[in-house]
């Protein structure tokens, strides 16, 4: 994953300036990472395959991964999707918001083959932040944008985060601040029957109640243990720290660090070199915004596991236990 020489990645506060200069760097084919309500994403013109060829390059990420394509409004929306009475009634609950839509593609969809790695379907989400609304808003165009990690690291819930993977990589970071949910988007297939392809910010729960049925599973790839094609990007270790990650932990074992949730510490908890609360007082919103963040700071103690407490799988807590499984894994 080489390091373009000489690329000096610059790092601006948010605001009309550097809205007005992110447009800027987009349309002559750069990269900018900047801040959304779920995770900071890299972002690239959606509509020009040699900018949309450069987010793979500078996350190290495999081509086979479609990315989400950001734009500013549902009439946006509708440019590039194909969207039935679920997709609408979805955007109309959901959006601005962390839910992505995967949709047939339009006729004459702008985005780059690229960027939907050659499928006839498109991922599209309307983001909530008002830094990436105006950055959208600005540039006119869909944005293509993964997380702002390399490839296999935790997402980036921090400016800081993008810039110790990304420094050098890319033209800009847009500093918003922290981010305000900390789980990647809610990814639904809109296909005959609807479909949960990757669980997210937006619970399960909420958008059944909006359907009035539930949300199918999609069918899981036994080799892989993944949901491909339907969701291609969903590599098992995507989300792999360096450390062992162990779930489930009602304990502490000597030389573990431990990622904690709730009032109530496990046995050893008191002799761990690390403790990190999610949310101490068992709040599952607070731990989704905290939980790329204290991986990173765990995994940066060189403890060899971090122990995770058991999370209740509801609400958002199907995608924090969804990305753990994930870290779990590790990289191949
Ligand atoms: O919250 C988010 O969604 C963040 C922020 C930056 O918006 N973005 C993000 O992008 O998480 P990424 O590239 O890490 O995740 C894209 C997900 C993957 O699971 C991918 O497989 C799925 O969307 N996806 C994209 N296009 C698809 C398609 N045509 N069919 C099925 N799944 C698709
Ligand atoms: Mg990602």
């Amino acid at each position: 994953m080489p390091v373009i020489p000489g690329l000096a990645t610059e790092i601006c506060p948010a605001g009309e300036a550097s809205v007005a200069s992110a447009a800027r760097v987009l349309a002559t084919g750069g990269l900018v990472a900047f801040p959304t309500e779920t995770v900071y994403g890299l972002g690239a013109d959606a509509t020009n395959p040699a900018a949309v060829a450069r987010i793979y390059e500078a996350k190290g990420r495999p081509a086979f991964n479609p990315l989400i394509s950001h734009v500013a409004d549902l009439a946006a929306a509708r440019r590039i999707g194909v969207f039935d009475t679920t997709a609408t009634a979805l955007a109309a609950a959901f959006w601005p918001g962390p839910l992505t839509l995967v949709l047939p593609k339009t006729w004459d969809c702008a985005v780059s083959d690229l960027a939907t790695s050659g499928l006839d379907t498109i991922a599209i989400r309307v983001p909530s932040h008002p830094v990436a609304r105006a950055i959208l808003t600005t540039f006119g165009r869909p944005v293509v944008a993964p997380s702002a990690n390399i490839s296999g690291h935790v997402s980036p819930t921090t400016a800081a985060h993008v810039q110790s993977d990304l420094v050098g990589r890319i033209e800009m970071i847009v500093d918003g601040g922290p981010v305000a949910v900390g789980v990647e988007s809610t990814v639904v297939g809109c296909f005959d029957t609807p479909m949960l392809l990757r669980p997210g910010g937006v619970p399960r729960e909420r958008i059944e109640a909006v359907l009035g049925c539930a949300l199918a599973q999609p069918p899981r790839n036994a080799e892989t243990d993944s949901a491909q094609p339907l969701a291609p990007g969903m590599l098992t270790s995507h989300y792999a720290p360096r450390a062992r990650v162990r779930l489930e932990a009602s304990a502490v074992e000597a030389g573990e660090v431990l990622l904690a949730f709730g009032p109530a510490l496990p046995a050893g908890a008191a002799h761990a070199a690390a403790v990190m609360n999610l949310s101490t007082r068992g709040d599952l919103a607070e731990a989704a915004t905290h939980l790329f963040g204290y991986l990173r700071a765990l995994d940066a103690t060189a403890a060899r596991t971090i122990a995770v407490m058991p999370i209740p799988n509801e609400g958002l807590g199907e995608a924090i236990n969804d990305r753990l499984r994930r870290a779990a894994v590790g990289r191949e």
